[in-house]
């Protein structure tokens, strides 16, 4: 599949039509292998989990969507209005859209969203050390990398050392923003 133009990918606010797509992708071994979920993800649960999104101002979900068509998710959390910054996160959960660069664009459609329609002026986030793909992707959307935190995320269990990469709105304004 070709990467297609930009206009392909857009974002959109998280509806609950989404949220079966969300709970088979997120138990899909290939997509949360280097995420911090407690699987597995059943729909009752991410009902409720949606609810408590809907309720909370300091959140903000959207799906992703190539031609129309879901292909992952992501979104913010921990939005601290006073400071302008937040954590996010993002996946692809279709395989067929997987390992062709779609990613990239949606890192920065996600980033795009933050600074333009939150008014953030820091996006932060979490990488798995082994997590070579998302290390890969987020570097070529102009990402940096911060530093390495040990043993502070728990995945599949087991606490395991990761990466905290970060973008800012100066930076995204002064070159990235251009190359979306
Ligand atoms: C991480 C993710 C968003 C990347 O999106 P993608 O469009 O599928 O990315 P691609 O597979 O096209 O790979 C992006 C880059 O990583 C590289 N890459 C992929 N797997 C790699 C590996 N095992 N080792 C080194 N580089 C790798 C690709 O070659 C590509 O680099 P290039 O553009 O220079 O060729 C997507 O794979 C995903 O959603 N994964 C599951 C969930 C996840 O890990 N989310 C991020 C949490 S921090």
């Amino acid at each position: 599949m070709s990467l297609g133009r930009n206009e392909r990918l857009r974002l959109r606010t998280l509806d609950t039509s989404d949220l079966a797509l969300r709970v088979r992708w997120l138990n899909d071994p290939e997509v949360n292998r280097y995420l911090s979920y407690e699987l597995p993800i059943t729909l009752d649960g991410t009902l409720e989990w949606f609810r408590r999104v809907q309720q909370d101002p300091n959140r903000e979900e959207l799906t992703i969507c190539h031609d129309g068509e879901p292909i992952g998710f992501c979104g913010f959390l921990a939005i601290d209005r006073r400071a302008k910054k937040a954590e996010h996160h993002l996946f692809i959960g279709s395989r067929a859209h997987r390992g062709c660069g779609l990613g990239q664009i949606a890192y920065r459609e996600l980033v795009a969203w933050g600074f333009e329609r939150l008014g953030l002026n820091r996006i932060y986030g979490y990488q798995h050390v082994d997590n070579f793909a998302a290390q890969r992707t987020t570097h070529r959307a102009g990402w940096t990398r911060e530093g390495l935190l040990r043993e502070d995320g728990v995945y599949h269990g087991i606490a395991s050392d990761r990466y905290l990469i970060s973008m800012l709105r100066s930076e995204w304004a002064g070159g990235h923003r251009e190359s979306r």
